[in-house]
């Protein structure tokens, strides 16, 4: 069990209005959670201090070789007035197989999951409670030592911050449209694309700006090797409707293991609905359109929670899916995982953890 230290801030921030849009990760509460870690001594000193810029050497490892894991997710204020953790227990795992990947000490899951409520706990009064908005919660670990050799480091700093949200795309619930990425990749299998770390993110850019420029919200990634496989999307993974069985690519060690994705395939077969986790070609995708099978698009994500695809381009081609509406699954799925996580749909499957 850590000893947290507590540092309270003695000039609060004005909590936003409740007009507020609370544009994805631009506002963040009064603490953070902090702690370091040294080789030799191991995780020490957690404390909860106010928000506040942190002091790094511009040798810092962080900065020249990208050694660090981040994760997201999120807590909500049920109507009850409970405050849930979304599955945290899966966060925690794929931090720690994230550090794994990258030479990062573990962080005990115990200690993670303390450090987790207790941050939550303390700004509690953040949490928004309009519909669509909720506590995002950012963990992260940055090597610090002040050396410019590329080798794991010996000391680290584990972060956690918070920032009230509202939905992740300005477009809300309403379909996004996505753009095939056939020349740029994001990840090989063996490489670090199933590991949360910015390295995979900073991949990403070039082609972002370029879908952006077109007027398409993120790119769907196609495999590293023979461009033929679908991945995943920028921040997402995706999940297909055709011919009345749900499809997602399986995971296969270059994309991201989604919690959200694991909700979705255990909603799936609990409510018997045939779901299929295998490779999926782009050709196989594009023949669907063509022959009107394809039923409905949705990408899965914490902040993006389930969001409709209305349009797919694939080099010249435009697949429009249910004509830009969104579709029935995608508003069962999203209405059930939000159900849940806000407390208003029974928790069958133990997923959410109180705050207290
Ligand atoms: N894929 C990528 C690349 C992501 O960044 C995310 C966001 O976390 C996801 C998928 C969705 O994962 P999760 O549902 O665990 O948030
Ligand atoms: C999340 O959904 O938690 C993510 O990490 C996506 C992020 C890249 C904004």
């Amino acid at each position: 069990m850590l000893n947290i230290r507590i540092e309270k801030t003695t000039t609060p921030k004005v909590l936003p209005k409740a007009d507020n849009p609370l544009k994805f990760g631009t506002i963040f509460t009064d603490h953070m959670f902090v702690m370091n870690y040294e080789t030799g001594r191991g995780w020490h000193d957690a404390r909860i201090v106010p928000y506040q810029p942190i002091s790094l050497e511009p040798s810092a490892m962080v900065f020249h070789y990208g050694q660090e894991m981040f994760e997201g997710l999120k807590a909500y204020k049920a109507e009850d007035g409970r405050i849930l953790l979304f599955r945290p227990d899966k966060n925690i795992e794929r931090a720690n197989k994230t550090n794994r990947r990258i030479c990062i000490p573990e962080i005990p899951e115990e200690d993670f999951l303390q450090a987790l409520k207790a941050v939550v706990k303390m700004d509690e009064t953040w949490i928004p409670d309009k519909p669509g908005t909720s506590l995002y919660i950012r963990p992260f670990v940055i090597a610090t030592d002040p050396f410019l050799g590329v080798r794991p480091a010996d000391t680290y700093m584990f972060l956690i911050i918070l920032s009230p949200v509202g939905a992740y795309y300005p477009e809300g619930l309403n379909p996004v449209r996505i753009w095939i990425e056939d020349e740029y990749v994001r990840a090989v299998k063996g490489g670090i694309g199933e590991a949360k770390t910015g390295g995979n993110y900073v991949a990403s850019l070039k082609s972002q700006v370029k879908a952006h420029d077109e007027g398409y919200s993120q790119v769907l990634w196609l495999d590293g090797v023979e461009r033929k496989y679908i991945e995943e999307v920028g921040a997402m993974n995706i999940f297909f409707k055709i011919n009345g069985t749900v499809i997602t690519p399986k995971l296969n060690g270059s994309i991201l293991p989604s919690v959200t994705r694991d909700s979705v395939i255990n909603l799936c077969k609990y409510w018997h609905l045939p779901v299929e986790e295998r490779r999926i070609s782009i050709d196989e995708i594009y023949e669907a359109h063509k022959n009107g099978t394809l039923e409905e698009v949705f990408g899965t994500g914490t902040a993006a929670v389930i969001s409709p695809v209305g349009q797919l381009r694939w080099e010249e081609h435009i697949m429009k899916v249910k004509d830009g509406d969104i579709g029935e699954f995608s508003q069962k799925f999203y209405d059930t995982i939000t159900g849940i996580q806000l407390g208003k749909i029974e928790d069958k499957f133990n997923w959410t953890a109180e705050v207290k």
